[in-house]
């Protein structure tokens, strides 16, 4: 039971104060400085808040609280030794002018303890608190005090031997109500300090987040030609070495684009050349063999062309996915195929594409399912919040989960396909691969339950 109770114990904290942290913790940087900036203004606010009162505040009021208490038990004294009426006006009459209290002395009255409750608010009961305080100090005489920190006024009660000493004073005699003002300017300044690195920290962020739209742009393969290198150095480092990165890569399609284009227009007219040699020899064997060659090249380069195609300088621009792919399917139920087509009832299924290439992408793999199976389903959907799904099953005989990798690679084709009259040259997969990746989506290939494969291609929104 115990050793239970120590496990938990050890093991728990950690990871609640984890998921703690995470969830209270600002996702933006924006809100991560801020809090970094707030969290020590507000601890040395309460600090010197807490400094000023006990130390400052509490020892003048004591001061204050002490000086009046002494004349009030000074004034008693005095009536004391000469409690005939035209002394005590006297008496009364100077402190009234010197020391700005107002005294009534009412002879053969006792003092009724429970005039002295408890005060109403908390700075009455705190000057309550601290005056009786040190009126108890100086005197051994019942006394009462009563606050009323509304009116800024403090009443009095004094037990002497002959009567009661009534006193009023302001309460300004024990409180110094100015005080107010240190505090204004510690939480005002701080106030105003915040607001300033509000402002400055926005400026110093912005950049940040321009960067970070540009790079999720270019990830999804859209352009960022407008990006403007600014900020702090780091960030402008940063930028510009995105930007550098940017120009390579765009560099590098550009160049494997031109090549293969170029091989691939180079080799077209030796094999046409080629192909009419063949013609001539007959109709050997060997003539036929060479002549399966030959059109097997062909097929390599028109599927190169395409490919290269696929990557020319076509723009993404905002497509609405239900045409874009009823277009695909359209065509490729000609075949004589049963394709079923389902989406979800969004109206916001529109998203920013090439839409050429998106095309060919969704040709390339309805094309393998049509030419495989008899019955391929398509499916448009959005599990989440900028995230389109298009699943495309088939109950053709699917691949083999070990081939996953491999049908992706360039003229990979799974053995047992090679006898079929359908003939490719393994281009279809890689193609569609390559654009899904340029518009920062993925493509997975699954077991469908439908028997034959299921394609998976997620897009970014
Ligand atoms: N829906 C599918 N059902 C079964 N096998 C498939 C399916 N899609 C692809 N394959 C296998 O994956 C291999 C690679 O496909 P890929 O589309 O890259 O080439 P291909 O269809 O053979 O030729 P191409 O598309 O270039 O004309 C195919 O040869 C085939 O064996
Ligand atoms: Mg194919």
């Amino acid at each position: 039971m115990r050793k239970n109770w120590v496990k938990k114990r050890m093991i728990r904290p950690k990871t609640i104060n984890k998921k703690w942290i995470k969830t209270f913790l600002p996702k933006t940087l924006f809100g991560r400085s801020l809090l970094i900036l707030i969290i020590p203004v507000i601890l040395i606010q309460l600090i010197s808040t807490y400094v000023f009162f006990d130390r400052h505040w509490n020892k003048m009021a004591g001061r204050l609280s002490y000086a009046v208490a002494g004349e009030i038990v000074l004034i008693g004294r005095l009536v004391e030794t000469s409690p005939d009426p035209a002394a005590v006006e006297k008496i009364t009459a100077l402190a009234g002018d010197k020391l700005d209290l107002i005294i009534s002395y009412r002879p053969g009255e006792t003092i009724q303890k429970t005039s002295s409750g408890p005060q109403e608010g908390y700075w009455a009961s705190y000057i309550a608190r601290i005056f009786a305080k040190e009126l108890g100090q100086q005197t051994q005489n019942p006394f009462t005090v009563d606050v009323d920190f509304q009116e800024k006024w403090v009443e009095v009660g004094l037990q002497l031997e002959g009567g009661v000493l009534n006193i009023s004073l302001p309460q300004r005699r024990l409180f110094a109500s100015t005080t107010y003002i240190f505090l204004l300017w510690v939480y005002g300044s701080s106030t105003v300090l915040l607001l300033i690195a509000v402002l400055f920290m926005r400026n110093q962020i912005r950049p940040i987040r321009k960067l970070a739209i540009a790079a999720e742009r270019f990830g999804k393969g859209r352009d960022v030609e407008r990006f403007k290198i600014e900020g702090a150095r780091e960030v402008r480092q940063a930028g510009q070495a995105f930007m550098d990165m940017r120009t390579r890569i765009l560099r590098q399609i550009e160049q494997r684009t031109t090549m293969l284009a170029g091989v691939s227009h180079d080799l077209r007219t030796p094999l046409t050349r080629m192909r009419l040699q063949a013609a001539l020899i007959g109709d050997s064997p060997d003539a036929e063999a060479l002549k399966g060659d030959i059109e097997e090249m062909e097929k390599m380069i028109e599927g190169y062309l395409n490919f290269v195609r696929g990557e020319g300088n076509e723009q993404p621009v905002i497509t609405d996915m239900v045409p874009l792919i009823e277009g695909v399917i359209n065509l490729a139920r000609r075949q004589g195929r049963d394709i079923d087509f389902t989406h979800e009832d969004l109206e916001n299924l529109s998203m920013t594409v090439r839409p050429l290439a998106m095309r060919r992408c969704l040709t390339n793999v309805i094309g393998n399912a049509v030419k495989y199976a008899h019955h391929v389903w398509v499916k448009l959907e959005k599990p989440e919040k900028k995230t389109v799904l298009i699943t495309i099953e088939d109950n053709g005989p699917g691949i083999k989960e070990e081939k996953y990798e491999d049908v992706f690679k360039p003229f990979y084709r799974v053995d047992e396909s090679r006898n079929v009259d359908t003939g490719g040259v393994g281009l279809g997969l890689p193609i569609a691969m390559d654009i899904v990746n340029a518009h920062g989506g993925t493509i997975n290939l699954e077991k469908s339950a439908r028997g034959g494969l299921a394609v998976k291609i997620t897009l970014p929104q």
